[in-house]
């Protein structure tokens, strides 16, 4: 097996684990071949029912993540959760600021009401927060934002995304100059160019975004594990992200977040089924293929784009590379056969050969 290139500590910038029993199946992926991931605070504490929307169910949680962690990977695997806390309208002032100083978490995420799979406790008038932004911004706590709009019937959801820049982000913008913002799984043209044009401001994105288009959702009928939010987006959004994609790193202004978001297959191939690829046993080859459909044969060029692309947010963060656990990860070049499930879960690419193998040594 000829190896391609080497990462050193990959991190992950947008990572769902869940609260229950697909933790254990879906959380050794992201451990294999991630130094640390950033956990999204969409997750149901299954004694409360709450989602992770204060500094005692985060720590509860990261409590959780690492009793699971011990007992997947062994007691001494070495591996960090970066948590964040879940913005809601009665998010309360004292109660995050003893958390981010305490450690607990390191951002907050911002979903609007209703946008994506639990978005429930989600803000329904990002008015109603700003108190809350203002604490962040003198504290310099990155807010993540899910940039779409709350559904309407009235509105196009292809547009969600650019709606939402144009409008909610816009004013958060204005009104925040230092408020450090990184704009989600960017989907579109005008989310990437804002993050581009705007200072302060960063984005993650994912590899479907970067491989797909929405054709896929329908490609010889209709295909369930391709449905995310945001959607997958027209052609012209698909050329323009993977065009802007070297530079965006180079600008140090795009992160390597593969929103990889489980569901059991059960729950997806339903009616009403629900959003989300489960992207992490399969993430970092799909983003060198994306890497390589961008910057051909050269895997030098690619090593020094992706190792930048995966440690970005680093700073912006506060956290020091040399802090996280070490994670050597070899892309070599080896057939293999994505599992069509795993436990009930259907991954990215399952049961196509894939040329490239991500392995931890
Ligand atoms: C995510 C999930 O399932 O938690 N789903 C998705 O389609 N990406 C939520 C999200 O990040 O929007
Ligand atoms: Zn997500």
């Amino acid at each position: 097996m000829g190896q391609i290139l080497e990462l050193d500590k990959p991190i992950d910038w947008h990572t769902h684990l869940r609260w229950d029993e697909r933790t254990k199946i879906v959380l050794p992926h992201s451990a294999r071949v991630f130094s640390a991931v950033e956990v999204m605070p969409n997750a149901k504490d299954p004694d409360t029912g709450k989602m992770v929307v204060d500094s005692k169910t985060v720590a509860k949680y990261k409590k959780y993540l690492q009793s699971v962690l011990a007992e997947t990977m062994g007691s001494d695997y070495e591996f960090e959760f970066i948590m964040s806390l879940y913005l809601t309208d009665k998010t309360d002032i004292q109660d995050l600021k003893s958390g981010y100083r305490d450690g607990l978490f390191k951002a907050v995420k911002m979903y609007p009401l209703g946008a994506t799979t639990g978005s429930d406790a989600g803000i329904s008038e990002v008015k109603n927060v700003a108190h809350v932004l203002e604490v962040m911004s003198e504290l310099g706590i990155p807010l993540l934002i899910h940039p779409e709009m709350s559904p309407s019937k009235e509105m196009n959801i292809l547009e969600s995304e650019s709606i939402f820049v144009n409008s909610t982000l816009s004013w958060i913008r204005k009104n925040f100059s230092n408020l450090k913002i990184v704009v989600e799984h960017v989907t579109t043209k005008e989310s990437l160019k804002f993050v581009l044009e705007n200072s302060n401001t960063w984005g993650t994105i994912t590899p479907q975004h970067l491989l797909f288009n929405h054709n896929a959702i329908f490609e010889g009928g209709l295909q369930p594990d391709m449905y995310c939010l945001p959607l997958l987006k027209q052609i012209e959004h698909q050329k323009y992200l993977n065009d802007n994609l070297f530079k965006a790193i180079v600008l140090d202004k795009l992160a390597l977040g593969t929103d990889t978001a489980p569901h059991m297959s059960k729950d997806k191939y339903k009616p009403c089924g629900c959003a989300g690829v489960f992207s992490a046993p399969v993430a970092l080859e799909a983003y060198y293929q994306a890497f390589k459909n961008n910057l051909g044969n050269d895997n030098e060029l690619i090593k020094v784009a992706m190792q930048r692309f995966a440690h970005i947010l680093l700073p912006v963060y506060g956290i020091n590379l040399e802090d996280l656990p070490k994670r050597d990860i070899s892309l070599l070049k080896s057939s293999w056969q994505v599992p069509k499930e795993y436990e009930g879960i259907t991954p990215m690419f399952a049961g196509q050969t894939l040329e490239v193998k991500a392995l931890n040594e």
